[in-house]
């Protein structure tokens, strides 16, 4: 199973699972409105075992993930919401909803620093329920009569974030001091401590005449390519995803 980014050419296999799994749907505008403004945010499911064999042929979507940043939040504090989530049938109690719902979480503090996420689900919705609030963490605020169509009563549940902004910052802890770590080792293995000139005389002039001109040493001479310490993924907001490459299959 992939869990990846939502693209916009998901969106109306994503309607048509939202239709067979949930009463509550949406115009394909509004999922368009989200893939485009918070496009870090929501995510699906696809099912890598029955690969595309065209390129025309759709991906299978199993589950999604939809999110967004609340854009005017009332407690004036900066929050993401999950607006709709759902899983086929076919694919329930894999871990796929967890899996989902996590990903979107860490997204929504990396790229929009979200001090908490906010849903409402209906009282009758027991797996639902299960799921945020026994395996995901989630309270119950409150509860809003008749918020359904229906005239069903929500749970309004949150769950405080700053557990992954605690995770983050660790990790650059540990990035940060093995980075020093590997700048020290390599600044040993050359000889020299910090603030040496690792360059050529400029020139002959103070040279003495005797003493034959050395070649400066080549980066992979040195020992290898150059590396250079760059920052994907999470940092970037885009989570450990590698995405398939359907064709090659
Ligand atoms: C709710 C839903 C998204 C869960 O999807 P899922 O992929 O099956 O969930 P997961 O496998 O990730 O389950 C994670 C946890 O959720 C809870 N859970 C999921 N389904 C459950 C069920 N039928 N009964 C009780 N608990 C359930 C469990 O705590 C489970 O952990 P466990 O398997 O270790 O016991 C799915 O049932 C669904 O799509 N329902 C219809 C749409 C819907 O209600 N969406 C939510 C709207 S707010």
């Amino acid at each position: 199973m992939d869990i990846r980014l939502l693209k916009p050419s998901d969106i109306p296999l994503i309607q048509h699972a939202n239709l067979e799994n949930l009463p509550e749907n949406y115009f394909l505008k509004y999922y368009l409105y989200h893939a485009l403004s918070w496009p870090q945010l929501s995510y699906v499911a696809v099912d890598a075992a029955r690969p595309a064999k065209t390129p025309y042929d759709y991906p299978k979507i199993v589950g999604y993930v939809l999110a967004k940043m609340e854009e005017e939040p009332t407690d004036g504090v900066q929050h993401g919401h999950i607006t709709s989530l759902s899983v086929m049938r076919t694919h329930r109690r894999l871990g796929i909803a967890e899996k989902l719902m996590r990903q979107s979480q860490q997204a929504m503090v990396e790229t929009f620093g979200a001090q908490y996420v906010s849903l409402h689900v209906r009282v009758s919705n027991q797996a639902a329920i299960h799921l945020y609030r026994d395996t995901l963490g989630f309270k119950n605020e409150k509860t809003e009569n008749k918020y359904y169509a229906d005239g069903e009563d929500a749970y309004c549940m949150k769950l405080d974030l700053s557990f992954i902004r605690e995770q983050i910052q660790e990790a650059e802890v540990d990035a940060g001091s093995s980075e020093k770590g590997a700048e020290k080792e390599g600044g040993d293995k050359e000889g020299g401590s910090e603030g040496v000139d690792e360059g050529e005389a400029v020139g002959d002039v103070g040279r003495d005449p005797n003493t034959p001109k050395t070649k400066k040493k080549t980066t992979a001479e040195k020992g290898g390519d150059k590396q250079v310490k760059v920052r994907v993924g999470r940092a970037l907001g885009v989570g450990e995803l590698v995405e398939r490459d359907e064709s090659k299959h």
